[in-house]
């Protein structure tokens, strides 16, 4: 497929990697572009080769928000009638597969957002975060008053909404937003690539049933969730790479996953 603002590769065995390309506006998520994104990640979600996703930027920017431009003139009917915003959380719901943003440079309003959605954040020490959209006269829409306070907590996330103030990636590390930082872009994304690597290495199986449940914990009371836990826990149990996962432990072997 041939994409006007993404590039789309799989660098590594088992790995995609959705790659944001409009530099002249540090990846300003404009709607044609969230479209093209959406697109890739169906096509990475329904790919046999494909078992985990890396989604970066540049080492400039991640991406400096939603367009601007575009929402300048939008009025509350359009944007009302035409769900504006709505889809960008598609990844949310029908990709299955574990999605690691790597996140340098500028990760503001929409960006900070769209990195929130993912499984993993992975960014540089000196990654630019932050939820600018009160500078605008307007706030988070695609899910940063919510995501964000459910990783720092409402103290930080009130701040850091109502002053529009960013943060670091080392503070992202610091706060939990991010998983780990890096000195450097290139180490970013070698640890991204790794990592991703890493979980294709996996049975697909288990690798969806764990991002699943760990999801859930972000919807459900705690009793609820962890019974959730359980009946998905038990559930594996019918898998063959549960059998072939212990099986291999118990006779010092490397398993072999059928996927099955
Ligand atoms: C449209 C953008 C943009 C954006 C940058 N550009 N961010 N265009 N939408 N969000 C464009 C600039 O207009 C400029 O284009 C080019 O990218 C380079 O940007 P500069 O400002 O010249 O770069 P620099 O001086 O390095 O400053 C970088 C920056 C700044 C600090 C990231 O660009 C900035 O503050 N951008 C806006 C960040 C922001 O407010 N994001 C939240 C958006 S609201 P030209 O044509 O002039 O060269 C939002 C709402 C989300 O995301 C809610 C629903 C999803």
């Amino acid at each position: 497929s041939n994409y006007e603002y993404i590039q789309v590769s799989e660098p590594r065995p088992g790995v995609g990697q959705v790659t944001l390309n409009r530099p002249k506006a540090l990846n300003a998520l404009c709607t044609p572009l969230i479209n093209e994104l959406n697109r890739a990640l169906a096509e990475f979600q329904s790919s046999p080769t494909v078992r985990a996703i890396v989604l970066t930027g540049s080492e400039k920017a991640f991406a400096a928000g939603a367009d601007i431009k575009e929402m300048a003139p939008l009025t509350f009917s359009k944007a009302y009638t035409s769900s504006f915003i709505e889809s960008w959380s598609t990844l949310t719901t029908s990709v299955k597969k574990p999605i690691i943003a790597a996140v340098s440079g500028h990760a503001l309003g929409g960006g900070c957002e769209l990195a929130l959605m993912t499984d993993i954040i992975y960014c540089t020490a000196s990654a630019n975060f932050g939820q600018p959209e009160i500078k605008l006269g307007t706030i988070p829409g695609a899910g940063g008053s919510q995501r964000l306070t459910r990783a720092v907590g409402k103290a930080k996330a009130m701040e850091l909404i109502l002053t529009g103030r960013s943060f670091s990636g080392d503070e992202a590390e610091r706060w939990g937003v991010a998983a780990r930082s890096f000195p450097t872009y290139e180490a970013l994304m070698e640890a991204a690539l790794k990592t991703a690597e890493t979980i294709a290495g996996y049975s697909k199986v288990a690798v969806m049933a764990a991002k699943e449940v760990v999801n859930k914990s972000q919807d459900l009371p705690l009793r609820d969730g962890v019974e959730y836990e359980r009946r998905v826990f038990h559930s594996l149990f019918g898998s063959r790479d549960q059998k072939i996962g212990m099986k291999a432990f118990a006779e010092k072997k490397k398993a072999e996953w059928s996927d099955e």
